[in-house]
């Protein structure tokens, strides 16, 4: 009877639980890389600060949240005194640290002044010891960037054994099966770690997670304090009082909640009706019956950024992007709930 129920016998749901433990721990970088790309970081803040000695050069995304992978991208966000002045545009500003670095540097370095959010790409080719290279891109006052980074990395500070073993797993898997490029009509890293939060906050019952946007502060805030260009950007991040104050009533093994995600989002969750909000919860798309229907609406995947609430983390999925998205969902469940050797011969297949 080990496979009986779809394979969701408590023995094999337990050893799918060890197993995902023992394979995320292969995933995660060595200390000489987090080290390197310390230096990396420090370097490239003293470079800058030659031309704008009030700049600093933070980390976000995944070398910041929680959420790193071996070999994964830096992204860091260059912030200024605003007092400065003149205070150089983000195309100035990405034009002129773009030339020091080039000037001062290995890094192959490539100015994208005119991007939606200007950037400067660099990359290091492999070497000894760099083994597998370096890419960074540098971006200029994305002051909401570091607050949503901080927001996951609360996120995962709560209950980082079963939020982080599921988030590097899904990072990878998603990796692996060619399904996490904004680029080619699929879903950023960043958009599977929002689905994620939404299932485990507003999924599952009892909740894995508390809702951190709605959560009452502990003192009175002041709305002056928690705005950034105009979002309300506060949420409840005092982690130790998490840490000691959050237990939650959902004992759900990482095994069960893996294949509930998958199950959720390839059968149930409703992808025509339905935004995924970590603020708000199930939101109805609004669609205005005024205007004749964009063909992709309605069919695409729409995921509410946390604090810029009228922006879709969701946009670059194309409808083929969410059919491939899904049936990579199906297929997940499928390999999940039938029979293999063992858990961990289910994991390399899925991850194939
Ligand atoms: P890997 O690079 O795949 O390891 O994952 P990552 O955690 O760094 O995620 P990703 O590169 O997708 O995003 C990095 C950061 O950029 C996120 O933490 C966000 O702060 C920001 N970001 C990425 N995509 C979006 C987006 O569509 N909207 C907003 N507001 N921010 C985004
Ligand atoms: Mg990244």
């Amino acid at each position: 009877g080990y496979y009986r129920r779809g394979g969701r016998t408590p023995l094999y749901l337990f050893e799918l639980s060890q197993c995902l433990l023992d394979f995320v721990v292969q995933l995660l970088p060595s200390k000489e890389e987090v080290s390197v790309k310390e230096d990396v970081r420090k370097l490239l803040e003293r470079l800058i600060k030659t031309i704008e000695p009030s700049a600093q050069l933070l980390s976000f995304g995944s070398t910041a949240n929680g959420f790193e992978l071996k070999n994964s991208d830096m992204d860091l966000c260059c912030l200024l005194d605003l007092r400065t002045d003149p205070l150089p545009s983000a195309s100035q500003f990405v034009l002129r640290a773009a030339q020091l670095l080039e000037k001062e540097t290995k890094f192959a370095v490539k100015p994208l002044p005119n991007a939606r959010i200007p950037i400067i790409k660099l990359s290091l080719q492999p070497s000894p010891s760099i083994p597998f290279g370096i890419a960074c891109d540098i971006g200029y006052e994305n002051r909401l960037a570091l607050e949503n980074t901080r927001l996951l990395f609360t996120y995962a500070a709560i209950d980082p054994t079963r939020v982080r073993t599921l988030v590097l797993f899904l990072k990878l898997w998603s990796k692996r099966r060619k399904i996490n490029s904004p680029y080619h009509g699929t879903l950023s890293s960043y958009g599977y770690v929002l689905l994620i939060i939404f299932f485990l906050v507003h999924v599952k019952d009892p909740p894995v997670l508390p809702n951190l946007q709605q959560m009452p502060p502990m003192r009175p805030i002041s709305p002056s304090d928690t705005q950034i260009n105009g979002r309300n950007v506060w949420f409840f991040d005092d982690v130790d009082l998490l840490r000691r104050k959050w237990q939650s009533p959902n004992t759900d093994t990482i095994g069960e909640l893996l294949l509930d995600f998958f199950r959720y989002y390839s059968r149930e969750f409703n992808y025509t009706t339905t935004v995924a909000s970590i603020r708000a919860g199930h939101l109805p798309k609004e669609l205005d019956p005024t205007k004749p229907i964009d063909p992709r609406e309605g069919t695409s995947l729409w995921i509410e950024d946390p604090f810029e609430t009228s922006f879709n983390v969701g946009r670059c999925v194309t409808r083929d992007g969410l059919y491939t998205i899904r049936g990579e969902f199906m297929r997940a469940m499928r390999i999940l709930t039938t029979k293999h050797e063992t858990a961990m011969a289910s994991l390399a297949s899925l991850c194939e």
